[in-house]
């Protein structure tokens, strides 16, 4: 069963999706040369914490990071760590944090001093994917409508669609019903109905859409090691136009 919000858990989800949001924009703010990720993951913990939250995603099955950091050829779940950001980085930087007892997920990439224009594209073309996903969000449409969107966005633009990691519903667990796919033909799956809350999150690669992980069982990885970015926002289903509750 997907959940349909009450009103209440609704108004929820969204002061859950504003925290996430406000985390997402002031870490992204800071991504510059010489700053790490640990630093920046630190940063997070304390800011959720003034704005009475907690991280979703810390010792979610294991997980030992605040926020997921994933650079360059890491498409997601990378951990923080101390190594310095390196003019020419790009960087996904997905939050999820818990308050009232929803959850908010979203991430954003940032490029760092990037000049190669295959990179840009890249980003773009992501958040684009991301864009036309969320179009496609609206009652009486399927959840494949919003797959089949996201991957002509990333066929039409050259990239490698990720498969093995799918966006997903949300609400009081971070990963609920129902599996939102970034591939796949249209007019497939659940119905989408208002009041339903999903994540979308689109992941392209520049090369191969084929990933491996890391020896540190998170790290998620392109198999060629060329650069991947990821996009993502917390939605709810409505007649018209999706809420985006992640902004
Ligand atoms: N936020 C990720 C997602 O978009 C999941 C992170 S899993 C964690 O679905 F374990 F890294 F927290
Ligand atoms: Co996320
Ligand atoms: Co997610």
């Amino acid at each position: 069963m997907i959940a349909i919000r009450s009103a209440d858990d609704m108004e929820s989800m969204r002061a859950s999706g504003k925290i996430a949001a406000r985390v997402r924009d002031e870490v992204a703010a800071r991504l510059q040369p010489g700053v790490t990720t640990l630093e920046l993951s630190e940063f997070a913990g304390e800011l959720m914490k003034r704005l009475g939250a907690e991280s979703a995603f810390l010792g979610y099955h294991g997980y030992p990071g605040i926020i997921c950091a994933s650079v360059n050829e890491a498409v997601v779940h990378g951990i923080p760590d101390r190594r310095p950001i390196e003019i020419g980085d790009i960087v996904s930087i997905d939050v999820g944090v818990r308050h009232r007892g929803f959850i908010g997920d979203t991430a954003t990439t940032v490029m760092v001093g990037v000049s190669d224009p295959d990179v840009m594209r890249l980003v773009a073309a992501t958040k684009q994917a991301l864009a036309a996903g969320i179009g496609a969000a609206r009652a009486g449409n399927r959840v494949s409508d919003i797959s089949h969107a996201i991957e002509s966005v990333a066929v039409q633009a050259g990239f490698g669609v990720v498969r093995d990691f799918v966006g997903h519903g949300v609400g009081q667990s971070m990963h609920e019903e129902p599996q939102v796919p970034n591939f796949g033909p249209p007019g497939r799956g659940p119905l989408l109905k208002a009041g339903m809350t999903i994540a979308i999150e689109p992941m392209l690669n520049m090369g191969t859409a084929a990933v491996n992980v890391l020896d540190d069982g998170w790290t998620v990885v392109t198999q060629d090691r060329k650069p991947a970015a990821h996009f993502e926002h917390t939605v709810a289903i409505r007649d018209g136009e999706a809420e985006i509750l992640t902004v």
